[in-house]
């Protein structure tokens, strides 16, 4: 199977899958049929791409993505990515559950991100470089590209959604972090903190896709409140969180008509 002709890829985050429903004349491929996709072992992620088109839109949905904790099969990330790229996609929308390192910025809440400190230990393109794919040294200046985040910000406008915006720092779980290394973050200047996004970025960048990130903030991050974290409580804080990211995306899709001439 073949992800179709998408012109945009989406990548929906654990407890995100809502997103897909939104996707008219749906054609579901599950992660076994598509080459080097991966099998994800989270709950939450389901592993399986949703093709059809959201406000006219012709968009591949992939719902579930692999993580590096999860064993380090780092091409199951970078597959999916330049699976869309070779499909003729331009742009791809990533979204993630994250924890918000500013206490005014909430579970449930959304965030833009504007650029990315990757702290996992990791970086996707090291090993030989195939110059047809991308340039051995990619540029990350405005990773996250200003145009998108300005439609961003005009969507959540629309939509009566709010929208934040910050820098969010990759660690490569899957222990959450300790207090002191929040901290430690909040001096960094990061205003979230997660465990996936940055690596398929960087290959994005790297092969040419444009990119919009979008974190569904699930919690406080670790030592900001009284509850110790759990990936049950981020499941049921993104899921909340899905029906304001959808209202978003369906705002946000339809402009990227004209954005992306
Ligand atoms: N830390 C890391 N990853 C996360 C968090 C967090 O607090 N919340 C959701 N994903």
């Amino acid at each position: 199977m073949t992800l179709g002709e998408p012109r945009v890829g989406v990548v929906l985050g654990s407890g995100l899958g809502a997103v897909a429903d939104a996707v008219e004349d749906p054609i579901v491929v599950g992660y076994d049929d598509l080459p080097g996709f991966p099998r994800p072992s989270v709950s939450g992620h389901a592993g399986r791409a949703v093709l059809g088109s959201i406000g006219g839109v012709r968009v591949a949905v992939l719902q579930g993505r692999a993580h590096l904790y999860e064993g380090g099969d780092s091409d199951a990330i970078r597959a999916p990515v330049r699976a869309l790229r070779s499909a003729g996609a331009s742009i791809l929308i990533l979204t993630n559950a994250a924890g918000s390192l500013r206490p005014a910025v909430g579970p449930g809440s959304l965030m833009a991100i504007t650029d990315h400190i990757n702290l996992s230990g990791v970086n996707l393109l090291m090993g030989p470089n195939d110059p047809s794919v991308g340039p051995r040294f990619p540029s990350l200046r405005d990773a996250y590209d200003p145009a998108l985040v300005e439609l961003l910000r005009q969507s959540s406008r629309e939509v009566g959604v709010s929208l934040s915006e910050g820098v969010y720092l990759a660690v490569s779980g899957p222990s959450f972090e300790t207090p002191a290394e929040i901290r430690a973050f909040r001096t960094l200047g990061a205003d979230a903190v997660g465990m996936s996004t940055v690596h398929e970025t960087i290959v994005a960048r790297h092969c040419g896709l444009r990119v919009a990130a979008v974190s569904v903030i699930t919690n406080l991050a670790e030592g900001m409140t009284d509850e110790p974290l759990s990936h049950s409580q981020t499941l049921r804080a993104a899921e909340a969180g899905a029906g304001d990211l959808t209202r978003l995306l369906l705002a946000f899709l339809p402009r990227l008509s004209d954005a992306d001439r």
